[in-house]
C-alpha cells in the first residue's frame, strides 16, 4: 500500500491593493509540481482587488480592516487570531501595506516573506521607483527577503534586476519591476516549501549553507 503523500506546506498570503503579485503566486500555485497550496488571502482594506482575485480562484479571503482599530497593536492582534486559525507555514507579504509590531513579526520569525520594490538595501520605505530615478540609477530591481523587526530590513534571499533606460519614469519603472516581481516571487517560495531556504541566526541559509550575497535574475 502506497503511503499518503506528506501534505503540501500552507500558504496564507496578505495583500492590501491590486494583488498582482497575489496573482502571480496563485498561478504559480496551480502548476502540478508546485510545493505548496495558499489556503487563504488576508487583507486589510475591504474593497481591494485582491480579494476579488482571492474569490476568482476560489481562495478562502478575510478582512481585517485597519481603520475599524485603535491601536497598531489591537490590529495586529487580531489578524495574528486570524493567521493562526488557519495555521499556515509560511505568510507572503504581497503589497501589504501595513507596518507590523515587533511581537508580531518575531511571532512568525523565519515563516514570513516580503517582497520590495527595489535592489535592498537601497531604497527601504516608500517611492522607490523616484528615488532610484533621482539617484541617476542604472539599474533598479526588486527584492524578495524575510521579514525581520527593521522595516524592509531584514536577509535578502533574492533580487531581481531591472535596467533604468533614459526615458523611464517612476510609472514604467515600477511596471517593468513588477514584471519581475511575478517571476522571482514564485521562484522563491516554491524554494521556501521545499524547504530549501531558511533563516538561520545569522541570515538566509540556502541548501543549509550561509547564503553569502542574494540570488540575482539579471536585466535581460
Ligand atoms: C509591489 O510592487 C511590491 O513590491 C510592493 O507593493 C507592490 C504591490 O503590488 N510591496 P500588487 O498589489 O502585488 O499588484
Amino acid at each position: 500500500m502506497k503511503a499518503d503523500p506528506a501534505p503540501l506546506p500552507r500558504i496564507l498570503v496578505l495583500a492590501s491593493g491590486q494583488g498582482s503579485n497575489l496573482q502571480a503566486l496563485i498561478d504559480a500555485s496551480r502548476e502540478r509540481d508546485f510545493p505548496g497550496q495558499i489556503i487563504a488571502v488576508g487583507c486589510n482594506r475591504p474593497g481591494a482587488f485582491a480579494l476579488e482575485r482571492a474569490g476568482q480562484a476560489n481562495i478562502e479571503s478575510f478582512v481585517v480592516d485597519h481603520t475599524r482599530f485603535d491601536s497598531r497593536e489591537a490590529f495586529d492582534a487580531q489578524l495574528m487570531a486570524e493567521i493562526r486559525r488557519r495555521d499556515p507555514d509560511v505568510i507572503v507579504l504581497a503589497g501589504f501595506m501595513r507596518i507590523l509590531t515587533t511581537d508580531f513579526v518575531r511571532a512568525f520569525r523565519g515563516r514570513m516573506l516580503n517582497v520590495h520594490p527595489s535592489l535592498l538595501p537601497r531604497y527601504t520605505g516608500l517611492n522607490t521607483h523616484q528615488r532610484a530615478l533621482d539617484a541617476g540609477d542604472r539599474v533598479h530591481g526588486t527584492s524578495v527577503h524575510f521579514v525581520t523587526e527593521e522595516l524592509d530590513g531584514g536577509p535578502v534571499i533574492a533580487q531581481a534586476e531591472v535596467t533604468i533606460e533614459p526615458n523611464d519614469t517612476a510609472d514604467t519603472l515600477a511596471e517593468k519591476v513588477q514584471a519581475q516581481e511575478h517571476v522571482l516571487y514564485p521562484v522563491v517560495l516554491r524554494w521556501f516549501c521545499e524547504g530549501r531556504i531558511q533563516l538561520g541566526a545569522d541570515g538566509v541559509l540556502f541548501d543549509g549553507a550561509p547564503l553569502r550575497a542574494p540570488l540575482i535574475l539579471p536585466a535581460s
